[in-house]
């Protein structure tokens, strides 16, 4: 397998913070990769790092071997290498919320619409897509009205609209009903391997990063401290003080 992102001694300080410090790490065509780390240890930063929602301050990133560093979210979603946010909620009645790909504004919107607008003309795959993450019944609901659950669905099915070769999630299981969990997973490794988009997940459920992903890197305090298979990373004693120690 080719190695479809490269990251190369990234670092990333907010201020006084070094968010990332020279992290480095690869995801290989076609597998399932996870990035996991207790609260405050650097992941959610290296997927802005990676998308270029910001800028870095050292390293390099290279995406299907072209150094996208430089460049900015467009061109870099436009390449290929879509993310999904952490925290998805659409209220009804807001005005403004950071963060989402689904914005307020989306929120009055229907299901259907919202994924058809990402490219006219193409209504087939939006019903594909709709009946595989299981929310084609609902897609003329609006979507402000979809529970947590199915709003992250909803999220999921827009970001593989634009086939991404690429798809970064933030605890996509993360405030999801325990009984559905499952079947996120299952439709997770169901794109993996039919739609072939390669993921990278962070998760801090560890049963769902064990089972889901083939390759590991465990960040602490903005540096990798660990990466190989599950096995590996689960048995590896500088892991598991990392977690112990942010009880
Ligand atoms: N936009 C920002 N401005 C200032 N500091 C930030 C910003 N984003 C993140 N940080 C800081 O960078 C560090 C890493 O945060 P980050 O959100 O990447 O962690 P995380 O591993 O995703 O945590 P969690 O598991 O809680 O989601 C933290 O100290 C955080 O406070
Ligand atoms: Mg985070």
């Amino acid at each position: 397998m080719s190695m479809l992102l490269e990251v190369r001694n990234v670092t990333k300080r907010f201020g006084g913070v070094v968010a990332n410090d020279s992290i480095s790490f690869q995801v290989k065509a076609g597998e399932i990769a996870g990035l996991i780390g207790p609260n405050g240890s650097g992941k959610t930063t290296v997927f802005g790092c990676i998308t270029g929602a910001h800028p870095i301050d050292g390293g390099e990133i290279y995406f299907e071997g072209a150094p996208i560093s430089r460049l900015r979210v467009g061109p870099i979603a436009r390449a290929g290498l879509m993310r999904t946010y952490q925290q998805t909620r659409i209220y009804g009645e807001m005005t403004c919320m950071e963060n989402m790909q689904i914005s307020s504004r989306d929120a009055h919107g229907s299901v259907f619409a919202l994924l058809r607008m990402r490219a006219r003309g193409v209504e087939t795959r939006a019903n594909e897509l709709l009946a595989f993450v299981g929310l084609h019944e609902k897609r003329l609901h609006k979507a402000g009205r979809l529970s947590f659950g199915q709003q992250k669905l909803l999220e999921f099915a827009m970001a593989l609209m634009s086939e991404p070769k690429l798809l970064l999630l933030d605890e996509p299981t993360a405030g999801i009903n325990p009984t559905l969990i499952n079947g996120l997973i299952d439709r997770l490794k169901r794109a993996n391997e039919e739609l072939g988009v390669t993921l990278l997940v962070i998760e801090h459920n560890m049963r769902v990063i064990m089972n889901l992903a083939q390759h590991i890197t465990c960040l602490a305090h903005g540096k990798v401290l660990a990466s190989g298979t599950p096995d590996e990373v689960r048995n590896d004693p500088r892991v598991l003080d990392a977690y112990l120690g942010a009880q």
